[in-house]
């Protein structure tokens, strides 16, 4: 908490700085992200600073903090409301919290097929839909990038569901999450992401989920060894807006700031195939073994939470109907 406030205050403090020796001031914008600099997320940000200061590097310089060195999404999250960081890569599942529209994403097995899901994420209704809740959120979803297939990984293998039976997994915080595991048989652990390795690593869970950059990037594969194809989801990371910060904004400066982010999309699902092939190769290095399973007895298993969730929720239901409508088309 203490060093949240410090760098709260920190990144407050240092909302402008003075460049060059006439005194012209230059906004920064700070853009948090959890991840390292090889993944696509940060691809994405260098994309967006790419397109935000070739057109408007005299006003603004944006600052990327990969790492998560501002602190987890989830807090995050709160500096992006009272504006003191702009733009924050975020899953959806860390929103959750805030928004039960964001919950959507978690539902397992929403998506039958990557294609579905990736046109889904790409369209801009589904992002205006998922905002409609902006103004008292305090942010703004401006775009989604792919974060593949979320599969279990653990010590032992998963081969079917009767191997998660009263393990622990951790899982991304949200009730959605710890309904889905507790439908599995096993119980969820929800932590941030910067604390599964060690979690892991003194077996406080037996395994996590996630795509398999988590094995590499994050190098929980050097200490689970198992990892299974079991597709329960697919959630994407958003890039969202501060509003304290998109209200000042003119309509051309707006404009780019968008223009950025677009292409900051197309930069990230660019080098999604790319990381996934590199990262099951340095995985299978590491010695982790890739397991194929039955996805529909997995996905069986937890189908019924489609309707409990809706009935939980109602206003998920245009957005699911979108959902099952992406799905039929990209059949
Ligand atoms: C993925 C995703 C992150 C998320 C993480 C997690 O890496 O890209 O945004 O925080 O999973 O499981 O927490």
């Amino acid at each position: 908490m203490k060093k949240l406030v410090i760098s709260a205050l920190a990144v407050a403090a240092a909302s402008f700085i003075i460049t060059g020796c006439g005194g012209d001031s230059k906004q920064i914008v700070r853009l948090s992200h959890s991840q390292i600099e090889t993944h696509p997320d940060h691809i994405g940000a260098q994309a967006f600073k790419k397109v935000v200061e070739s057109k408007l590097g005299d006003k603004f310089e944006v600052q990327i903090f990969p790492n998560a060195t501002l602190g987890a999404n989830e807090k995050v999250l709160e500096l992006i409301k009272q504006g003191s960081v702009q733009y924050l890569v975020v899953s959806t599942a860390n929103i959750e919290s805030f928004d039960k529209l964001y919950s959507l994403f978690s539902i397992p097995y929403l998506f039958t097929s990557e294609e579905a899901y990736n046109k889904f994420i790409s369209d801009p209704k589904v992002m205006e839909q998922l905002g409609v809740n902006s103004k008292t959120n305090g942010f703004t979803p401006v775009t989604a990038y792919t974060a593949g297939t979320r599969n279990f990984y653990s010590k032992t293998p998963i081969k079917s569901v009767a191997d998660l039976q009263g393990k622990k997994f951790r899982v991304q915080a949200g009730p959605v999450n710890v309904a889905m595991m507790q439908a599995f048989g096993a119980a969820a652990t929800p932590m941030s992401f910067g604390e599964v390795y060690s979690a892991l690593q003194q077996s406080v869970i037996d395994g996590a989920e996630n795509n398999e950059l988590a094995l590499t990037d994050q190098k929980h594969g050097e200490i689970t060894k198992y990892y299974t194809y079991d597709l329960h989801q697919m959630c994407p990371d958003l890039l969202v807006a501060s509003n304290a910060f998109l209200d000042k904004l003119t309509p051309e400066e707006r404009k780019v700031f968008d223009e950025a982010a677009t292409a900051s999309q197309k930069a990230e699902f660019d080098a999604w195939n790319a990381a996934i092939a590199d990262a099951k190769k340095k995985a299978t290095d590491m010695g982790v073994q890739f397991i194929t399973v039955d996805v529909n007895e997995f996905r069986n298993k937890v189908l019924p939470l489609h309707e409990q969730i809706l009935g939980e929720t109602p206003a998920l239901k245009p957005l699911y109907d979108a959902a099952t409508a992406a799905n039929a088309a990209a059949q």
